[in-house]
């Protein structure tokens, strides 16, 4: 009697835990006006803090990540010596000042050495004088290497390759160096390269889906981001959807081009949807509500006080919870998941009644 008595009980946990599973997975099921899978929404700080501190300056970076950011962005450049630094535009003309021959023109005519004598901060003073600091002055362009030495694994990337500019029409277009193969390579040497791949650590985005393509050669379980311009709208984003989703993770648009129907298309192709760039709360809120599950913003402060304590996650879940809403959506549309070594956050009470059914089941059979 004993013997039937526990296997029932194994047969019965294991049924609850069975279902528990199937309830999970179908509770992180994309639904209308729901993030991806039930994960989280990701506070993407924009060239770190950009409105409120000199762009891609350690200074923007520290205080994106004290304010609240989950990534900091990196929109990268390559110098005409070939090292990877973090800059914006083409031209260095707009945020920096210095030597005219060093600090005017475009960041490939220049070297690693001219580039350094140009001041990213002074810029910021002149434009935002409520938020000018005296120490932002002489503040120097950092590589992409001083980045990494300085945050190292503690800290999310949502690095832009931006090599090339995409011409209008001509989206495939890459006319652009090595930045890629130099990329990989520092993500290697600074030991991101698996936690980009397994948790989401480092998202790599770009406006030009031939960078993404290159990436996704060489790697394929990177995440990568297709980021669309202001001169796409929401119709032809969806067109491009489903092509996309071949190599990408998620897309990144204009705010403007967002609507609950691009929201639901991106999701039904397991797509997250991080806009850019936000300032104003009132429409991060409006995004929130549409579904969205991240979105650049020059005040990470502010988004972190429309998400509240109860939805603003510290930065390591964010990026994991990603990853892993990611995987539960795939997982329910037949495409093939890798395994990423992500920790899973969304089915803890499955694998908990797992392993309780397994106890038990043991304990059973030691009294039988
Ligand atoms: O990378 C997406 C976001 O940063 C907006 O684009 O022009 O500021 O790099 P941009
Ligand atoms: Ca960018």
């Amino acid at each position: 009697m004993r013997r039937p008595s526990a296997l029932a009980v194994l047969a019965g946990l294991l049924v609850v835990a069975v279902f528990s599973v199937s309830g999970a997975a179908l509770a992180a099921a994309p639904a209308a006006g729901a993030e991806l899978a039930g994960g989280p929404v990701v506070n993407v700080g924009h060239r770190g803090t950009a409105g409120l501190a000199p762009e891609h300056t350690i200074a923007s970076y520290d205080l994106a990540l004290e304010n609240g950011a989950d990534f900091i962005e990196q929109d990268l450049r390559m110098t005409s010596d070939g090292v990877l630094v973090v800059v914006h535009d083409e031209d260095l003309d707009r945020t920096t000042r210095g030597p005219a021959e060093n600090c005017t023109g475009p960041v490939s005519e220049k070297t690693l050495e001219q580039v350094k004598t140009c001041d990213v901060g002074s810029f910021f003073n002149e434009r935002y004088p409520d938020f000018a600091r005296d120490g932002y002055e002489g503040l120097k362009i950092q590589t992409l290497e001083e980045v990494f030495r300085r945050y190292g694994t503690e800290t999310n990337y949502y690095i832009e390759t931006r090599s090339s500019e995409a011409p209008p029409g001509n989206p495939g277009i890459d006319d652009s160096s090595d930045m890629e193969e130099e990329l990989l390579r520092l993500m290697d040497e600074y030991g991101l390269r698996e936690p980009a791949a397994g948790s989401w650590r480092v998202l790599i985005q770009s406006f030009v889906p031939a960078s993404l393509a290159e990436i996704h050669t060489k790697d394929p379980s990177l995440p990568l981001v297709q980021l669309y311009s202001d001169e796409e709208t929401g119709e032809t984003i969806r067109v491009d959807l489903e092509a996309a989703g071949e190599y990408a993770i998620g897309i990144g648009s204009s705010v403007d081009d967002v609507d609950r129907g691009l929201v639901e298309s991106a999701h039904a192709q397991c797509l997250a949807v991080h806009p850019y760039t936000l300032a104003e709360k009132p429409d991060m809120q409006d995004l929130i509500d549409l579904g969205v599950d991240g979105m650049f913003t020059d005040f990470p402060n502010r988004l972190e006080e429309v998400l509240g304590e109860e939805e603003a996650v510290d930065g390591n879940r964010a990026a994991i919870g990603s990853a892993e809403a990611s995987r539960v959506c795939l997982s329910g549309t037949g495409t093939e998941v890798p395994d990423t070594g992500g920790v899973p956050l969304l089915l803890p009470a499955s694998l908990a009644a797992l392993l309780l059914s397994l106890g038990l089941l043991a304990a059973g059979l030691r009294r039988a």
